[in-house]
């Protein structure tokens, strides 16, 4: 199949030109204007329209048992509804059980990502730390192309992670070469809370807020970079929330340490007066963790972007239905956690993003996609437009507009979290390994018509983590004289 995007202006992380892009056998062919294309190539027409790298979602939970549920979207309607807002490719996670076997989790999650409609990669929960765990992630590294592990600071009696096994898998992460990705939140100090509160008689959502305050989540976050500090590991920080949160992270940087932060759409736009909505059906769509936070929080993840502190926008998409999040209706602490944005999220960062001058159209498809690409080890062949790269493309009309509902939404869920909101800056089409899978009113990509993502490890930067331990081994502690 061969297609031509044809009148569009390209615009990359770095550059923005007017061009055609010739897609053949899911690859970009050629790019420049005049292009002699085989007779039958499909056109898709991008006049007036930006030409840029589909969106890639480095953070989702489809078709995902959680919480004494299963969320709402499995791996074809989630990164269907994605491919709708212009988001052509997603890294899910495995989430073994803690009495699970990594690959053991992983073979299953990967039949469940058979259907998915566009490319997918997977980063694998360590939940538990034993023998096996340690056999598994060099067989995932090596064998499966997962370069990435996730560590669950919170979630207690579930998934949580302790920093004495959190060391283990950062250490065996960093002599694999890949890279430690955390949730910062301690789950003891939430469960701690959580009780206060419902003694105290708080059983509604306005608990979670409580329960989880950004003083919890700085207290995590700066823990995991000061452990990944002293174990010369490479860390990235998921759903950074707050203002604590950034600091600690930028704090690291400025000392040279490599450390990402990732934040998601939904927490730049939406703040905590939602979980104290008269209506508690509406108050409890809201609850995820890490939760909304007071408005002034949200300028400074701007800033975080603005600045390069933090990389990635992504989702955490975790969709799930009304009766699902009714679970908790007499206590907070039982309300599934997680609310969905796959769809939304290309949208909503042009809208608050770009459309307000906070970005421009180059870092806006840098935070969407190619930072991601690149801290995941799948640049250039995803987060670019050039000759050779995967053919995952979006047509965005910058100024076209678009009314968000759960009543219109592809997602599998009956709940937005931005109903009603009018976001200018659309997905006029999108390709998919050089397919045309959405036309603007419908989706084109079929079940397994997307691809698992290999991800290798990373040479160039544990070259320089191992450079770094050779020549500081230990931390020398200076002696007054005297
Ligand atoms: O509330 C959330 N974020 N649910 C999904 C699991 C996680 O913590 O990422
Ligand atoms: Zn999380
Ligand atoms: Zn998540």
């Amino acid at each position: 199949m061969s297609t031509l995007i044809r009148g569009g202006t390209v615009v990359t992380a770095d550059e923005r030109y007017r061009a055609d892009v010739h897609c053949a056998e899911g690859k970009i062919q050629e790019i420049g204007t005049g292009l002699d294309v085989p007779a039958g190539t499909a056109t898709v027409d991008a006049g007036d329209a930006l030409v840029m790298p589909g969106g890639i979602d480095p953070h989702t939970h489809m078709e995902t048992p959680f919480m004494d549920t299963v969320t709402g979207d499995d791996f074809y309607t989630g990164p269907a509804a994605g491919l709708s807002g212009g988001t052509t490719m997603i890294i899910d996670f495995v989430i073994p059980a803690p009495d699970q076997r990594p690959m053991d989790a992983y073979r299953i999650w990967q039949q469940r990502a058979a259907k998915a409609p566009s490319d997918y990669s997977f980063h694998v929960a360590i939940t538990n730390w034993n023998d096996e765990i340690h056999e598994d992630m060099e067989t995932l590294t090596r064998d499966h192309g997962v370069n990435s592990f996730k560590h669950f600071m919170a979630y207690k009696g579930e998934v949580m992670l302790d920093a004495e096994k959190m060391m283990h898998s950062f250490a065996r992460a960093r002599d694999l070469g890949a890279l430690c990705t955390v949730h910062c939140e301690d789950g003891h100090l939430v469960w701690m809370m959580q009780q206060e509160l419902l003694k105290a008689g708080v059983t509604g959502p306005e608990g979670h807020p409580q329960s989880r305050p950004p003083e919890v989540e700085g207290e995590a976050t700066n823990r995991a970079i000061r452990i990944a500090q002293l174990l010369k590991a490479p860390i990235y920080i998921v759903h950074v929330t707050c203002r604590e949160s950034l600091e600690a992270i930028t704090r690291a940087r400025l000392e040279g340490q490599r450390v990402y932060g990732e934040c998601l759409a939904q927490h730049l736009v939406i703040d905590e007066s939602v979980y104290y909505d008269p209506d508690p059906e509406v108050a409890r769509g809201y609850v995820m963790s890490p939760p909304f936070r007071p408005k002034d929080h949200q300028e400074d993840l701007w800033r975080g972007l603005q600045s390069g502190n933090l990389q990635t926008t992504a989702t955490d998409h975790c969709a799930y239905c009304n009766w699902q999040k009714e679970m908790g209706k007499d206590d907070f602490s039982r309300i599934p956690n997680g609310t969905s944005g796959v769809e939304d999220r290309m949208s909503v960062i042009w809208d608050q993003g770009v459309e307000t001058g906070r970005i421009t159209a180059n870092e806006y498809v840098a935070i969407t996609s190619a930072n991601a690409a690149k801290i995941f080890n799948v640049y250039p062949r995803k987060g670019a437009i050039r000759v050779g790269a995967d053919a995952d493309i979006v047509v965005w009309d910058p100024k076209a507009t678009r009314t968000i509902s759960a009543k219109t939404h592809l997602q599998n869920n009956d709940f937005n979290i931005y109903e009603g909101m009018t976001v200018t800056g659309v997905a006029r089409a999108t390709v998919s390994r050089g397919r045309h899978v959405w036309d603007g009113s419908e989706i084109r990509a079929d079940q397994g018509d997307g691809a698992y993502v290999e991800r290798p490890t990373f040479p160039a930067i544990f070259d320089a983590v191992n450079t770094l331990r050779a020549r500081h081994p230990f931390r020398s502690v200076e002696r007054p004289a005297g």
